[in-house]
């Protein structure tokens, strides 16, 4: 995976910020929203970031 890509072109956010938001506690969609703010904008890519919350958060182990 690519950490430098941006799921959320709104605010900025790549692919690692969501896998550090996770790593740092978060474990659904909403709280990573809380953290990193992706997905509070527009919304597009809501779909993108769900699926890498789930990704990271299967990957920790939790
Ligand atoms: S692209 Fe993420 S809120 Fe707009």
């Amino acid at each position: 995976m690519d950490f430098d890509k941006v799921v959320c072109s709104c605010l900025n956010i790549t692919n690692g910020m969501i896998k550090d938001a996770v790593e740092a506690g978060a474990t659904t969609l909403e709280e990573v929203q809380e953290k990193t703010g992706a997905g509070t904008v527009c919304g597009v890519c809501l779909d993108d970031v769900q699926h890498l919350v789930e990704q990271f958060v299967a990957e920790c182990g939790k």
